[in-house]
Parts: structure tokens; C-alpha cells; sequence
């Protein structure tokens, strides 16, 4: 099955059972100041959680739908292996407001809960020829009770009780996005391993000092990775062989004949996430948001001069992913725009890290002690330019390893270096 048959399934499913399918929002939040950009489904519908919107008024119904577009900053210095992306899709079914008749045989227009989205997800999962391995449920932390109600309702599906498991906060609760708003306890389902697909049960308001309390109304709010999901479908060693990647793939292979993997996937990632984010309307700069797409662009640099691929080349790559994606994602039409970004960037940044890249392998001799390190990286940002992330990731390729101690000595001389700069 392709990725493009798998949304249309998903969107389908849920249409058929009272949902309104609502576009993916842009990656950069309309009115949502807790968060730089936008990193899960649930984002654009906040505010029918906390019933600030009403969501008969807006979709006819308290059932959305979405295939959302989400960026992740968190583990940026984590891609490159083989289960890390920033720019992700994530396919999600919301319920909002009172909860009518939480039966999966009704396919009206009301609010559901837990049974509804346990039995839903359990029969696509099904339909799509897949196997659970196993299910976990919030076994109980703190103040929020163990989710017994998730646990029945898997029994009752006939689901191995052996094989749902209790995890703790930090595994099955989910939320809030930024600094507050609706959380609760999830059920996840795992496929070989890896998690596919979060059911949320907002239950709870999480404010800004961390505190919780009860939402007038139960909300739902699931997450399905469609990466990971293609990667047990397509039954590919990694996310990076699915369709998704496929055309890219095939491109990298007339452009490289360097097996260097972790920069591959650096630039399947980046490449890939700089192409969204600048059809969503964002520049590179040196604030925030900007900033993050000033990152990946630079990485991506890195990576493109590893694998000597001439810069001029990159053209073909953002064509083949936007044939891919400009279907389902039409704000993606835009190529000549796109291009002449991340063109315009990767030159810029291109003569500061040929220099850099000299005076990297002129000063770093591999065999310095932790604090020297972090002294010749704060001399090469300072002195040429080169951005801690960038020296940071030639490290690695040396097999050098940047410890806490050389974070520390950086950070001091940076602080010192500021100091002195302010007078
Ligand atoms: N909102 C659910 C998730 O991101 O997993």
C-alpha cells in the first residue's frame, strides 16, 4: 500500500464514522504563542478542547479528522539514525465537547471517548493487515488515577491481557503542547517495537505553573505516525526506505556514490523539513522559528559537502519531493520560491563553512583533553564563524566525543566573550 492509499483510508475511516476532515495547519501556529512551531494534530484544535471555540458551529460535528504536518526540534542532533525525523506527519482523529453515545457503532456526529477511539483504532490498525504487538495504558502516577476504563476495553476487544501493559507519567500521559493546555492519559499501540499510534484522553487542563485540573468535557486526541506506520506496512528496514523517501532516495543515488548513511538521512530529513517550512512562509534568521530553519539548512549544507554533492544539484532533489508531496500538500506548488530560499541560504552558509572546515581540520588534532575542546570550538565560532552545531557534527565525524566539561568551557567563554562585547 502507498502513502498516498494509506491517507486516503485513514481519512475515509474516519469521514464515514461523523468526522469533518480538516486540512493540516501550518507548520508555524496561527494564534498559538506557547510554541514556535507546529508539533502535533491537536494544535489548530485547542481551543474546541477547552470549549473557547465550539465545534458545531465551525465542522457540523464534535468529530475531526486530520493528517497534520508537525516539526520536532527536540532530537535534532539525534537525525541521521535510523528512527529520528524533525518534519514528521502525523494522521489523528479529535472528539471535543460533551460525550453523546461512546458506542464505535455510532457513526453520528456527537462526542466520543474511550471506547469508541480504542475500538476505531484497533479495527484500522486491523484493516490495513497489521498485528499489535502490544498496547500500553497509564498504569497510575501522582494524582491521576490508573486508566482502568482503557485497560477494560482492550480486555473486552479480546485483546491478550498479558500483552497490555502499565506505564507510568512519563511514558502514557501526553501533553500539553508549550506551557499549557489539555493533556490526559494515553493508550499506545505498538508495532514491532515501535510506537504507532498515541490515543490521548483529555481529561485535563495543564496550566502554566504545572498544575492540573478537570476539563468541563473529556476530549480525544490521537496521533499516528505515518512514517513509523509506512515503515511497518511498506515492511522496510527503516523509515527512510518507505515510499515517502523513495523518489529522494532515487536522486541521492545519481547525485553521491558516498555510502556515508547518517548523512543521507540528514539530508532525506532536512531537506525535506526546509521544503515545508519555507512553503508555510518561513525564512531563515537568526530568531526563534527562523532560526530553527537557519539550523537545518546548515546541516544540510554539511551533509550535501560530505557526500560531494555539488549545491547547484540540490535542485533536483527539492523537485522529486515536491512531486511527491504537492498532491495531498498543494501549498508546496511554489517551487521557485522554495528553491530560491534554500539556495540562497546554502551559498551564504557554504563560503563560512569552507573556511571553518579548513581551520577545523588545521586546529582539532584529536587527541585534546575535554576543556581544550570546548576552547578551539569557541575560537573556531568566534574567529571564523562556524556555528557550534556545525563543529559539533565534524566531531562526531572524527569519532571525537563532546563532553559536559566542553560544553561547560564553551558556554563560559561565550558568557565572558559577551561581557566583553557590551563593554
Ligand atoms: N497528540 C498526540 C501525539 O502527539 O502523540
Amino acid at each position: 500500500m502507498t502513502s498516498e492509499e494509506v491517507r486516503k483510508l485513514f481519512l475515509d475511516y474516519f469521514e464515514k464514522r461523523g468526522h469533518r476532515v480538516v486540512s493540516s495547519s501550518s507548520l508555524i501556529p496561527l494564534d498559538d504563542p506557547s510554541v514556535l512551531l507546529t508539533t502535533a494534530g491537536m494544535q489548530q484544535f485547542k481551543k474546541y478542547y477547552t470549549r473557547e471555540k465550539d465545534p458545531i458551529k465551525d465542522f457540523g460535528t464534535q468529530r475531526t479528522a486530520s493528517i497534520q504536518k508537525c516539526f520536532r526540534t527536540t532530537d535534532i542532533e539525534e537525525i541521521g539514525d535510523e528512527t529520528h525525523l524533525t518534519f514528521f506527519e502525523m494522521l489523528g482523529n479529535f472528539s471535543f465537547g460533551p460525550v453523546g453515545d461512546d458506542d464505535p457503532k455510532n457513526f453520528g456526529t456527537d462526542g466520543y471517548f474511550k471506547r469508541s477511539a480504542i475500538y476505531w483504532a484497533y479495527e484500522f490498525i486491523k484493516s490495513l493487515g497489521l498485528e499489535i504487538d502490544y498496547v500500553t495504558v497509564f498504569g497510575g502516577e501522582k494524582n491521576v488515577p490508573f486508566d482502568e476504563e482503557s485497560y477494560k476495553i482492550w480486555k473486552e476487544i479480546g485483546f491478550p491481557e498479558d500483552r497490555i501493559l502499565k506505564r507510568g507519567r512519563e511514558d502514557n500521559f501526553w501533553g500539553p503542547t508549550g506551557d499549557e493546555g489539555p493533556c490526559g492519559p494515553t493508550t499506545e499501540i505498538y508495532i514491532e517495537n515501535i510506537e504507532i499510534w498515541n490515543l490521548v484522553f483529555n481529561e485535563y487542563y495543564q496550566d502554566k505553573n504545572g498544575n492540573l485540573r478537570k476539563l468541563e468535557f473529556p476530549g480525544v486526541d490521537t496521533g499516528m505516525g505515518m512514517e513509523r506506520l509506512m515503515k511497518v506496512s511498506q515492511r522496510t528496514p527503516t523509515i527512510f526506505e518507505t515510499d515517502l523517501f523513495e523518489p529522494l532516495n532515487k536522486v541521492l543515488e545519481n547525485l553521491t556514490n558516498k555510502e556515508n548513511q547518517r548523512k543521507r538521512r540528514i539530508v532525506l530529513d532536512h531537506l525535506r523539513g526546509s521544503v515545508f517550512l519555507i512553503a508555510d512562509g518561513l525564512y531563515p534568521s537568526n530568531l526563534e522559528r527562523g532560526y530553527i530553519l537557519r539550523r537545518i539548512l546548515r546541516r544540510l549544507t554539511l551533509a550535501l559537502k560530505f557526500l560531494e554533492i555539488d549545491i547547484s544539484k540540490i535542485e533536483l532533489l527539492i523537485k522529486a519531493m515536491i512531486e511527491k508531496y504537492a498532491a495531498f500538500y498543494p501549498e508546496l506548488k511554489n517551487f521557485d520560491k522554495i528553491k530560491e530560499v534554500i539556495f540562497k541560504e546554502i551559498i551564504n552558509f557554504e563560503r563560512t563553512l569552507s573556511l571553518g572546515l579548513k581551520e577545523f581540520n588545521r586546529l582539532i588534532k584529536g587527541n585534546e583533553s575535554d576543556s581544550e575542546l570546548g576552547e578551539k570550538l569557541f575560537l573556531l565560532y568566534t574567529s571564523y564563524g562556524l556555528p557550534l552545531e556545525i563543529s559539533k557534527e565534524l566531531l562526531r565525524e572524527e569519532g571525537l566525543v563532546w563532553k559536559e566539561e566542553s560544553q561547560k568551557v564553551f558556554e563560559e567563554l561565550f558568557k565572558k566573550h559577551q561581557e566583553i562585547s557590551k563593554g
